[in-house]
């Protein structure tokens, strides 16, 4: 193709795409192919608002995705069906506080969630990372919004963002490990959303390296009150609620929870919805009956689509529900974040694997979708 065409910051249904090829060898329209219909233009590297951004679509634009890779791959705003299915990022402004406040949509890695007192033992050692969440007394969220990654591709509806960490990330040598490597794809596929994370450690590296990994997806809804939440109890799963101290760290028993099973409502007034900030376990009762995945479904009021995130029920055993977007910072939408490991695992290994640690020449990946359902009343 001829170069990049510089364009403004492309809308949801810009008729043109500029596409870049990318490392799998498609390629963006030729000259004279630029007006093909929307649908074969898929992905876009665009300046946004200011911003690098990268951009997906499908299905003629009906889909669609924006990607912030100086934002650790934040997903700024995702549209399935037409429909916007996440609480989406409005500048360049909220972009750049949005990872030091509220998080949304962002990739927390190498840990979601709290570190008790920013601090955690390895292997005998005392690290210390910077509190970022003053009120609890915690590290939280990780390293990764703060960083820029770099577009390894962007073709076909879907892109890929690198980023190898330096060990500097943390301050005072709180996170010392250079040369974990994080890959994330991006990909939207007959009317899903598909994040794929890829973490791995060189052969050289001095020992295992602590990892875990939560996506911070806030679905918007039009009233959170009127909101249904409805964790998976298929194959006879239940789901536990991890009992927290005052600063939201887990303290070791759980409680069965029957809640969020779809029938009952969120409650409050649609401007002081009940508030949840709390961690949940999945257990299953037996190998055998168990699904091997694992959804868990937002049903906003009236006939809106409930949308259904889902991963592997052995990966992602832990959620974190948060439902105080409305008080916290006046908008309206369920934060579900589903995660590798219990809100401060640094701590205390409780991870859904069996470690959480990636050993030197090892490597982790896992999967999270995003889709959307009719609501029962249209079925
Ligand atoms: C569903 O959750 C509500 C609380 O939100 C609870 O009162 C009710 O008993 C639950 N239903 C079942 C079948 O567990
Ligand atoms: C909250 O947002 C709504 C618009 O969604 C606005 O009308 C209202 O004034 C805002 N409230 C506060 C306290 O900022």
């Amino acid at each position: 193709m001829a170069g990049r065409l510089a364009l403004p910051a492309a809308g949801l249904l810009a008729a043109l795409r500029c596409g870049r090829a990318g490392g799998s060898g498609a390629s963006g329209p030729r000259a004279g192919e630029a007006l093909v219909e929307a649908s074969a233009l898929e992905c876009s590297e665009v300046d946004w608002k200011g911003l690098p951004a990268v951009e997906l679509s499908d299905r003629g634009g009906q889909d669609f995705a924006r990607v912030l890779p100086s934002i650790g791959g934040t997903v700024g705003s995702l549209t399935l069906a037409g429909a916007e299915v996440l609480l989406p990022l409005g500048s360049a402004e909220e972009a750049l506080e949005n990872h030091i406040r509220y998080h949304k949509s962002g990739m927390l890695l190498p840990w979601a969630n709290r570190v008790a007192g920013g601090r955690y033992s390895y292997f005998g050692k005392e690290l210390a990372l910077d509190i970022n969440d003053a009120a609890h007394d915690a590290a939280i969220h990780g390293l990764l919004e703060g960083h820029g990654m770099q577009v390894a591709s962007c073709s076909g509806s879907s892109a890929s963002l690198v980023y190898t960490f330096t060990g500097e990330e943390a301050p005072n040598g709180g996170y010392p490990f250079p040369g974990l490597s994080v890959r994330l794809d991006y990909k939207l596929e007959g009317g899903k959303f598909v994040l794929s994370v890829h973490a791995s450690v060189p052969l050289q590296a001095q020992g295992p390296v602590p990892f875990n990994f939560g996506w911070h997806s806030y679905f918007k809804v039009s009233d959170v009150s009127q909101t249904r939440l409805e964790f998976d109890r298929r194959g006879g799963r239940q789901w536990r609620q991890l009992v927290t101290d005052a600063n939201l760290i887990p303290t070791g028993p759980t409680e069965l929870f029957e809640g969020f099973n779809g029938s009952d409502v969120i409650g409050g007034t649609p401007s002081r919805p009940t508030y949840w900030d709390n961690g949940f376990v999945s257990v299953d009762p037996s190998a055998d009956t168990s699904p091997k995945d694992l959804e868990v479904r937002v049903r906003g009021p009236g006939n809106a689509p409930a949308a259904v995130i889902g991963g592997d029920a052995g990966v992602f055993r832990f959620v974190q529900v948060f439902s105080g977007s409305e008080k916290v910072f006046n908008e309206s939408a369920v934060a579900v974040e589903l995660m590798t490991c219990a809100t401060n695992a640094y701590n205390t290994g409780d991870c859904s694997a069996a470690s959480m640690y990636i050993q030197p020449g090892g490597s982790w990946a896992a999967e999270i979708n995003v889709a959307l359902e009719a609501s029962q009343d249209e079925l």
